[in-house]
């Protein structure tokens, strides 16, 4: 599938996906809205001094990066585990402009987390770690030592790629949740706060980011 580099509202840069008409983040500021949905209202409203982040769809590896970031800079231990099943290519990760956005110490993080081994765990710093799992969310079964905080939800939109969004993936991600892990998506629909609600989550709608009214967060109780 053919992708393209695009600059967002905020001068960050992501991927499209004219066949599907999608992007990896959003128009309105790629980092911006990696900032504001998984980092302020995932990772920084997690209370834990040392926590585990499952990411689904590791895609550019900007979630991973202002997470790492903010590891460093807060001293919080963090295990970052991402699912991926169709990795960028070196090209592509070369055109992207985030390490420069920030600092020398993003450029040698963002390389690094794209340089990390696959289905591994890497430690990226001494607060973070990586481990980049190559593979289909749809038949992919958690690891029972696995214990999540926080969920980043990052697949493509539920229109888009309506089978990464059903119930039994939802079902399986709580259950690999920890007591008061934090579950976020820049998904609004009505009807992934109801399934999610269904799983047992309580779902709580947010402020979304610039050009988003709302957002959606859970927490398993
Ligand atoms: C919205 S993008 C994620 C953006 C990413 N979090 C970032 O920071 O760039 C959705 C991602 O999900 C990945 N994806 C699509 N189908 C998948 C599947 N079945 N299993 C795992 N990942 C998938 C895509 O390749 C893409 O990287």
């Amino acid at each position: 599938m053919e992708r393209r580099l695009i600059e967002t509202a905020d001068g960050s840069k992501t991927l499209f996906i004219p066949e599907m008409n999608e992007q990896y983040h959003s128009v309105n500021g790629a980092l911006t809205e990696s900032n504001y949905v998984f980092l302020q209202q995932g990772y920084l409203a997690h209370p834990a001094r040392s926590l585990t982040v499952f990411e689904v769809g590791f895609g550019t590896g900007l979630n991973a990066l202002v997470t790492a970031l903010e590891a460093n800079k807060l001293k919080k231990r963090t295990r970052f585990v991402s699912i991926e099943k169709y990795p960028v290519t070196p090209g592509e990760i070369s055109e992207l402009n985030y390490g420069s956005l920030f600092s020398e110490e993003a450029s040698q993080l963002f390389l690094q987390m794209h340089n990390a081994e696959w289905n591994q765990e890497v430690e990226i710093s001494e607060y973070f770690s990586l481990q980049k799992i190559n593979g289909d969310l749809t038949k992919y079964d958690f690891d029972e030592a696995l214990k999540i905080d926080v969920v980043y939800f990052d697949a493509f939109g539920p229109e888009k790629q309506p089978d990464m969004w059903q119930n039994d993936i939802f079902l399986k991600i709580y259950n690999a949740c920890r007591h008061d892990a934090l579950f976020v998506t820049y998904s609004a629909k009505g009807e992934i706060r109801r399934n999610l609600a269904a799983c047992g989550f309580e779902m709580a709608r947010l402020p979304g980011p610039p050009g988003k009214r709302q957002m959606l967060r859970g927490v398993k109780k």
